[in-house]
């Protein structure tokens, strides 16, 4: 084999191990530590460091990474949520971005929000930094933007006050018994007619691509594994009640985005 192409070889592996190495830490593992020193009944217990320390997020929320986390389909799950965003009439009212997210989400859905007349958008999130961090990717001040410091799983807003609800892969991070919570909540602010775009994994159909998910799941993020059968979205609002589910399936099965309409 040729030196060269052992070198690019070894330097591949290194760096796909660095990389894997340092957002072990700064999720999964930093979890585990919290645990191991007695953990603590924080609301923010369940939060990556990767969400809260600002020098973090500004390291990792570059577009391009971001994108490959997501196999390359981030734009792809951005769009069915903003096309669906626009096909409203959002005239007047509200719409809710439920936690903060890596990458250009929330400015899309923002810009499709007041394209279709929204008179607000509130964000919020559990974690201050993510705000900041939301804030300074929107680039501009904008009294129609709304930033607070809030749980999804109890969301200080009143019934039926917004339009819409945005959540970009929040519900693989909730522990269990909090996925349920987020959900209620999410449908509980929304009007009726109201619709709630939820973008997450799903089990992919080819076994190959199960089963390098499946390995994913395990080692970084084993809370996302429940979406795949126990805490399914779509089964957890037929079990919730009032709403009707209309799954988009993006990439073999890996992705989804789950539109419920508040009945
Ligand atoms: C929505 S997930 C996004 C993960 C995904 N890897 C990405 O960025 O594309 C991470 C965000 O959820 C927020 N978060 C976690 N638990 C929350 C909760 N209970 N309520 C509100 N925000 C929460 C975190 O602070 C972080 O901003």
């Amino acid at each position: 084999m040729p030196v060269w192409l052992l070198y690019s070889f070894y330097t591949t592996f290194f760096l796909a191990a660095a990389i894997a190495v340092f957002f072990f830490t700064f999720t999964r593992g930093a979890l585990m530590l919290r645990g191991l020193m007695g953990g603590s009944e924080n609301q923010t217990v369940h939060v990556y460091p990767l969400y809260s320390n600002m020098r973090l997020i500004q390291l990792v929320d570059f577009q391009p990474i971001i994108s490959a986390i997501l196999l390359f389909q981030y734009n792809r799950l951005v769009m069915i949520i903003t096309s669906g965003l626009s096909a409203m009439n959002l005239s007047g009212k509200k719409v809710l971005i439920t936690s903060c997210a890596f990458g250009n989400v929330i400015p899309k859905v923002v810009e499709s929000c007041e394209d279709a007349g929204a008179s607000k958008v509130l964000i919020i999130d559990i974690i201050q930094n993510e705000l900041k961090n939301a804030r300074r990717k929107l680039a501009r001040s904008d009294d129609k933007l709304e930033y607070l410091e809030q749980n999804a799983t109890a969301v200080r807003l009143a019934d039926g006050s917004v339009a819409a609800n945005v959540i970009f892969f929040l519900l693989h991070e909730l522990p269990h018994h909090l996925k349920g919570e987020a959900l209620r909540e999410a449908l509980r602010v929304l009007e009726p007619g109201g619709k709630l775009f939820l973008a997450e994994f799903h089990r992919p159909a080819p076994w190959i691509l199960c089963a390098l998910s499946w390995t994913y799941f395990k080692v970084f993020e084993p809370l996302g594994l429940a979406l795949w059968d126990t805490h399914d979205p779509c089964t957890q609002f037929e079990a919730i009640g009032g709403v009707s589910c209309e799954r988009h399936i993006v990439f073999f099965g890996n992705f989804q985005v789950i539109i419920a309409t508040k009945k």
